[in-house]
C-alpha cells in the first residue's frame, strides 16, 4: 500500500531561494504549496517573540549583537533581506504575531524555541497563541527537550515535537518515556531508518525529519513513510510528492 503524502514543510520559510525567516520567505513558501512552516523564535529585551534562526543578528541582518539584548524596534530597522538578494532589501526580522497575520491556520506552524533558558518565552508564546486562537494548529519543537515538556504541562492542548540529533537507540520508547504526550518526532534526516519510521508511526507518532533538500534524500525519506519532511526547497518537494 502507498503510503499518505507527506506534509511538505518549508524550513525557515523557502530558505533555499529566499531570506531565511522572513515574510518573503514564508510567503514564496505557501505559493509554491507548503503544507507546513517551520521558523525559529527568541524573545527580545522588551519581551516581543521574534523569528530568526541565530541568537545574534550578525548572520542575517546588517546589524550586529543578540537579540535578548535590543528592542524590537531596535531590531526592526535592520534589513533582513539584503544580505541574500537585492530584491529582497527591505525585509525586517517579523514578529511571530506577524507571521500569524501572513499564514491561515490550514497551514501547519512548526515552532522552534531556540535558546529556552530564561523561562520567559514559554510564557510569552502560550499568551501569544491563546490570544490569537492558535494553540491547536501549531507544533512546537526544540532541541530543549525540557523546555517543550514545560510548555506541554503549561498548555495541555499544545502538540509537542521532539527534535534530535543523535541516532537513538529507540526514539519511540525515548518519546513514550515522557510523562506528557508527544505528537511528533523531528530527527535529523540522516540518523533516519524505515524501522524507526514504521515503529513511530504504528505508535501514533508524526515523523518529521529535517532537512532534506535532493530529489534522492527527499524520496528515500518518502518511501520510508515519513509523515512530513522539512525542506529548504518546498517547490522540489511538491513535484516529488505530486509526482506520485
Ligand atoms: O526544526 C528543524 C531544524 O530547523 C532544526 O535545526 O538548526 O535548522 O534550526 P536548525
Ligand atoms: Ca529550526
Amino acid at each position: 500500500m502507498m503510503p499518505n503524502k507527506p506534509l511538505i514543510i518549508a524550513h525557515r520559510g523557502a530558505k533555499g531561494m529566499a531570506p531565511e525567516n522572513t515574510l518573503a520567505a514564508f510567503r514564496l513558501a505557501l505559493s509554491q504549496g507548503c503544507q507546513g512552516i517551520e521558523l525559529d523564535i527568541h524573545l527580545t529585551a522588551d519581551d516581543h517573540i521574534v523569528v530568526c534562526h541565530d541568537s545574534t543578528l550578525d548572520r542575517t541582518t546588517n546589524g550586529s549583537g543578540a537579540i535578548v539584548n535590543q528592542t524590537l524596534m531596535e531590531i526592526q530597522a535592520y534589513d533582513a533581506g539584503g544580505w541574500c538578494a537585492d530584491e529582497y532589501k527591505g525585509e525586517i526580522v517579523p514578529t511571530l504575531d506577524e507571521v500569524f497575520e501572513l499564514v491561515p491556520q490550514t497551514v501547519m506552524i512548526n515552532i522552534e524555541v531556540k535558546n529556552a533558558y530564561s523561562g520567559r518565552i514559554e510564557c510569552k508564546l502560550i499568551d501569544l497563541l491563546r490570544q490569537r486562537g492558535r494553540v491547536e494548529d501549531v507544533v512546537i519543537s526544540s532541541f530543549d527537550h525540557k523546555c517543550i515538556r514545560r510548555i506541554k504541562q503549561m498548555e495541555p492542548r499544545l502538540k509537542i515535537g521532539l527534535l534530535y540529533q543523535a541516532n537513538l537507540l529507540d526514539p519511540v520508547a525515548y518519546a513514550r518515556g515522557f510523562d506528557v504526550e508527544v505528537y511528533s518526532l523531528h530527527p535529523q534526516f540522516q540518523m533516519l531508518d524505515a524501522e524507526d519510521v514504521q515503529q513511530a508511526v504504528a505508535q501514533g507518532l508524526r515523523v518529521y525529519p529535517f532537512t532534506a533538500n535532493s530529489e534522492k534524500d527527499l524520496s528515500r525519506l518518502m518511501e520510508m513513510g515519513v509523515s512530513g519532511i522539512i525542506t529548504d526547497f518546498p517547490c522540489r518537494m511538491k513535484e516529488l510528492v505530486d509526482a506520485r
